[in-house]
């Protein structure tokens, strides 16, 4: 591994206390980067903070942030900048998922999920633009706002609609912030991930038994696994951070408004 590849980087990452946030948080710095890292969870961002510490490659504080609010994602990219003196990237991360029947679907579960999904990230990308435009343009490389679609991102699953409404609508904030930013020498581009294995999709998987898609806790996973996903195998992190890294690094500077699928081949456009 080259541990200097993101040396220099200043990275904010939001819901990064467990999954492919902390995942990322960890590779990252390994790799040099700084990493501010927020999350409703305190406590889990201050673990995964003191571990990348410990480690000595790379520095990172840890944040109290709810996405939703626009002072908290304010708060964040300010704690960034105190801590390494600047911002150059912000991971946009934090998400979440609650399955409903399409006629079930209720005003709160509505709510509940564009919120943190898709204005928590118009939050997250308007106060770190805010502060990358007051920095000035770098001289070398452009700023980094990376936006964490899905596949659903690109097709729509009929348990999960407000998810995939939140998703269409991240991949819709890259584009039209794409346009946006470049006169400020902002890139924006995000990934999407497939079937991860993490806490988020461990509780899916309960939630989609509880409304009847599927009859016992773990074939929701085997299902798509088997009957979508080209390459027959779920993911995880692991599989994620590399794709997330590339997006951070001086390597996909000429790029801008982008959605890169990472998912065994589920989704091909
Ligand atoms: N797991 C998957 O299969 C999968 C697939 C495609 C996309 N994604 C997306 O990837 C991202 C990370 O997913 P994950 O699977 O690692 O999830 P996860 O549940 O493991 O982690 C999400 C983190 O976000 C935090 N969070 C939730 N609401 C928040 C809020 N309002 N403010 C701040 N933090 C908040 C949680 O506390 C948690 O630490 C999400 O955007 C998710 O939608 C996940």
């Amino acid at each position: 591994m080259d541990t200097k590849r993101l040396a220099g980087k200043n990275i904010l990452i939001t819901g990064a206390a467990q999954g492919m946030g902390a995942a990322n948080a960890e590779y990252f710095a390994m790799q040099g980067a700084n990493v501010c890292i927020g999350d409703l969870n305190l406590e889990g961002v201050e673990a995964v903070a003191e571990r990348i510490n410990a480690r000595g490659n790379g520095k990172a504080v840890a944040v109290k942030m709810d996405v939703t609010r626009r002072a908290d994602n304010s708060a964040a990219v300010a704690r960034t900048v105190e801590a390494f003196g600047s911002i150059n990237i912000a991971l946009l991360n934090a998400g979440v998922n609650k399955p409903r029947m399409f006629m079930d679907i209720d005003e709160d579960n509505w709510d509940m999920i564009m919120n943190i999904n898709a204005k928590g990230v118009l939050l997250g990308m308007q106060e770190a633009a805010r502060q990358m435009i007051a920095q000035g343009p770098m001289d070398d490389h452009p700023y980094k706002i990376i936006p964490v679609g899905s596949i659903v991102s690109r097709t729509a699953f009929l348990d999960v609609v407000p998810y995939c409404c939140s998703k269409y609508a991240v991949l819709a904030m890259i584009i039209g912030g794409a346009k946006a930013l470049w006169q400020h020498k902002i890139t924006v581009n995000g990934y999407a991930p497939g079937v991860v294995k993490t806490e988020l999709w461990e509780q899916l998987d309960k939630d989609l038994v509880e409304i009847g898609m599927f009859e016992k806790e773990g074939q929701s996973m085997d299902h798509l696994a088997q009957t979508m996903i080209l390459m027959k195998k779920l993911s995880t992190p692991d599989d994620v951070k590399g794709t997330a890294a590339f997006l951070c690094s001086n390597e996909s500077d000429y790029m801008t408004g982008q959605l890169i699928m990472i998912d065994g081949g589920m989704i091909m456009q």
